[in-house]
């Protein structure tokens, strides 16, 4: 049945259509700005899920995608090749932690981590030890919505869970509850249950998959950099290799360029996605060492890597993905986010309200959990009245702002969820 509200023909994600009223349609952006048609001015506070991390309508980057365009907006990769490509995969080896050597691109953060799952496992297959194929995750774990991707979400509290025992069966272990400035004891506990895990099942285990540093869609769980380097060192006493998937945390979200810098660590595998096209055009890049890519050289055809989506190395991403990555550099990102960190503690953390449960935040991320879900259902309204754009979800009101916000503007966004957690 049409929805008499919506009309039907566009299909929203992560939405009961049945009641979905979307009244905001955006007629143009600029800067931190979503402007809409009735007239309405909203302050993005969540970077359109993450990315815009330039904010909207940036003129340099604007102009690189017009360049580009001029030449050719795409050509194929398979047997072709296109200078942006090329140029953005020497940059992110140069710019990833060391020992990330070779580039695969795909289109889009899920694609990207289906890439490294896959890659994961054909390595040991390559190497003749077939049987490691399950990839342990760890519960609270979002990666993506393709089947693969799903299998490694938190297969019970995750929004897939209708999905568990269709997906691929993969092995899970506890969120890490010991946070980022951690609790010894418990990470102690913690690190010996991985232990005990991989001990007994390394013998089936191609990979172990973390979202560096922070959960971010199954709950803004932050861990510490300790954490993710004792795994790594696990990981590598029980031969299973380390998937980074930083398409959430990558290109500064929580105050390093990349979440593995804070550990001083290298994954076998990283997934870059989101701010990687700084909101531009979907893309993604699956990263590995060279022991990781020189399994799959051989004589053997069947040892090569068969994959490939269309759109790989798309011309126009890769132009944005260059020129965002050089104004990160150029004009310092990573002292912008210290910045905004600064504030959204200042802010956020001392605060005391009955609705909230805790307050988090890391680099340019920061949440507030509340005890009962519920309460939250009026918080997205109330933050437009005040010219916000939120969007909570299950129990979380956050803020991931695009990285060029100004003082003014960040206020409003924070003064407006302390006042929605006051109300
Ligand atoms: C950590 C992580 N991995 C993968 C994805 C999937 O990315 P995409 O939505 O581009 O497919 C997301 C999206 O939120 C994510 O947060």
């Amino acid at each position: 049945m049409a929805n008499e509200k919506t009309g039907n023909a566009l299909w929203y994600p992560y939405a009961q259509m049945k009641d979905l009223e979307v009244n905001h349609q955006v007629q143009t952006a600029e800067g931190v700005h979503l402007h809409l048609t009735d007239g309405k001015r909203l302050i993005d506070g969540i970077s359109s899920w993450w990315c815009v991390t330039h904010g909207y309508h940036h003129p340099e980057l604007d102009q690189a995608i017009k360049d580009q365009l001029d030449k050719y907006a795409h050509v194929m990769l398979g047997g072709l090749s296109n200078e942006p490509a090329l140029n953005l995969s020497q940059k992110l080896v140069d710019i990833t932690p060391e020992g990330l050597n070779h580039v695969f691109f795909g289109d889009s953060g899920s694609v990207g981590v289906e890439v490294a799952l896959k890659m994961a496992t054909q390595y040991w297959h390559n190497l003749g030890r077939a049987n490691k194929k399950k990839i342990i995750a760890l519960n609270k774990a979002y990666h993506g919505d393709t089947s693969g991707c799903m299998s490694v979400c938190d297969p019970a509290e995750g929004m897939h869970n209708l999905f568990s025992g269709i997906t691929p069966q993969q092995y899970f272990l506890d969120a890490p509850e010991s946070g980022y400035e951690p609790d010894l004891a418990l990470l102690k506990q913690e690190l010996d249950t991985i232990e005990a895990f991989m001990r007994s099942e390394h013998q089936h285990c191609a990979a172990l998959i973390v979202e560096p540093l922070m959960q971010a869609a199954g709950g803004f769980n932050l861990y510490s950099p300790e954490y993710l380097k004792q795994v790594k060192t696990l990981c590598e006493k029980y031969e299973i290799l380390l998937i980074a998937d930083e398409v959430a945390t990558g290109f500064g979200r929580t105050g390093t360029l990349f979440a593995c810098e804070q550990a001083d660590i290298c994954p076998d595998i990283m997934v870059l996605g989101k701010g990687l096209t700084a909101g531009y055009l979907g893309h993604s890049a699956t990263l590995s060492t060279t022991e990781i890519f020189n399994a799959f050289l051989s004589d053997d055809p069947s040892k090569a890597f068969m994959h490939g989506p269309t759109f790989m190395g798309n011309a126009l991403a890769c132009s944005v993905g260059l020129k965002s990555i050089e104004i990160f550099q150029r004009d310092r990102y990573l002292e912008r986010i210290k910045h905004i960190e600064t504030h959204l503690k200042n802010s956020l953390l001392p605060v005391q309200s009955k609705k909230v449960k805790a307050a988090r935040v890391l680099g340019a991320t920061g949440v507030f959990e509340v005890h009962d879900k519920s309460v939250l259902a009026d918080a997205q309204a109330f933050a437009i009245e005040r010219g916000v754009w939120l969007r909570p979800f299950e129990s979380y009101l956050y803020t991931m702002p695009p990285y060029i916000i100004d003082d003014e503007s960040l206020s409003k966004i924070t003064d407006v969820m302390l006042e929605w957690a006051n109300s």
